[in-house]
C-alpha cells in the first residue's frame, strides 16, 4: 500500500473516533479528557492527512517503503499518546510515562519525515526534465 492511502485511510479513522469523543464530551459535560481528545484530531486527523497530501505529492516518495513505516509509526505513535494523555488528565498517574514515551516517538517519527522530505528525491537527482519537445 502507497503512504499516502495508508496515511487519508488512518486519518479518517482518527476523526470518527476524535468527534465521537467530542461530542460524548459535550453531552456528558466532562472535558477533563478534552487534551487528549485535542491531539487525537491533530496528530490523528490533521497530521495525518496532511501527511498524506505530501506524499500523494511526491509519487517516488510515496512509494518508498519507509515512508509506510513513517506512517505506521505515526499512527501507533499518537494512538498511545492519546491514551497516555487521557489516562494522565483523568487523574491516572500511569499516563504520564506513557505519555511521555509516545511523545518521544512521535518526535523521532517527525524527524523521520523530514528527512524523507528534505532528501533529493531520484527525480530531482537526473535533473530538470526538458521542455522542448524531441524532434
Ligand atoms: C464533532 C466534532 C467535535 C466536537 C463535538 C468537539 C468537542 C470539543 C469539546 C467539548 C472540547 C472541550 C472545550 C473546552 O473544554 O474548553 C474540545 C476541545 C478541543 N477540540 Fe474538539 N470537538 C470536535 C472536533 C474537533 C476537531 C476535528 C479538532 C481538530 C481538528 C478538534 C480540536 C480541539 C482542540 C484543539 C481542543 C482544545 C481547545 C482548547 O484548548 O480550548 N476538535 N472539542
Amino acid at each position: 500500500m502507497k503512504a499516502s492511502i495508508l496515511s487519508f485511510r488512518a486519518a479518517v479513522l482518527m476523526v470518527i473516533a476524535g468527534t465521537i469523543w467530542g461530542i460524548v464530551m459535550g453531552i456528558s459535560q466532562d472535558h477533563s479528557t478534552m487534551p487528549a481528545h485535542a491531539h487525537l484530531n491533530l496528530l490523528g486527523w490533521v497530521s495525518l492527512f496532511l501527511f498524506g497530501i505530501y506524499y500523494h505529492l511526491h509519487p517516488a516518495v510515496d512509494l518508498n517503503r519507509l515512508a509506510l513505516v513513517q506512517v505506521w509509526i505515526w499512527i501507533v505513535g499518537t494512538i498511545v499518546l492519546t491514551i497516555g494523555v487521557g489516562l494522565a488528565h483523568s487523574g491516572h498517574a500511569v499516563g504520564e510515562p506513557i505519555a511521555a514515551v509516545s511523545s518521544l516517538v512521535v518526535l523521532a517519527d517527525a524527524l523521520l519525515f523530514g528527512w524523507l522530505g528534505f532528501r533529493r528525491e531520484p527525480a530531482e537527482l537526473a535533473g530538470p526534465r526538458s521542455t522542448v519537445p524531441a524532434e
